[in-house]
């Protein structure tokens, strides 16, 4: 296998049910990263482009579920399936798709 590109690693920790920071896993994670990986390999990118990988909490709970993407060294946040296929568009076009890329008040726990 060729080391890819871009690795993307979706956030799908779970915490239990009523934890008051919520986790990926619980807004819909795992449906996520298997549409990522899904549509990576239906337009030919998986193999060279970006691999979707899983990750544990990256900390932006709040924000989630979230996806960094590796080496660029940005987390997209908030992503819903719907986003899913914008997402891979503008990878493979080699840009990123701004309205869910985290600005760094995101990475503050907002105040209870
Ligand atoms: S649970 Fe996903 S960022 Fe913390």
């Amino acid at each position: 296998m060729a080391h890819r590109k871009r690795y993307l690693f979706v956030c799908v920790n779970r915490r239990p049910d009523g934890t008051p920071k919520g986790s990926c896993a619980a807004r819909g994670a795992i449906e996520l990263h298997a549409k990522l990986k899904e549509l990576l390999e239906a337009r030919g990118l998986a193999q060279v482009e970006a691999r979707a990988c899983t990750s544990s909490c990256l900390d932006a709970c709040w924000a989630g579920p979230t996806i960094a993407v590796e080496p660029d060294h940005f987390m997209y946040g908030r992503v819903g399936l719907d986003d899913v296929s914008e997402i891979v568009e503008a990878l493979e076009r080699g840009e990123r798709v701004e309205r869910l890329v985290l600005e760094a008040r995101d990475f503050d726990e907002p105040k209870k």
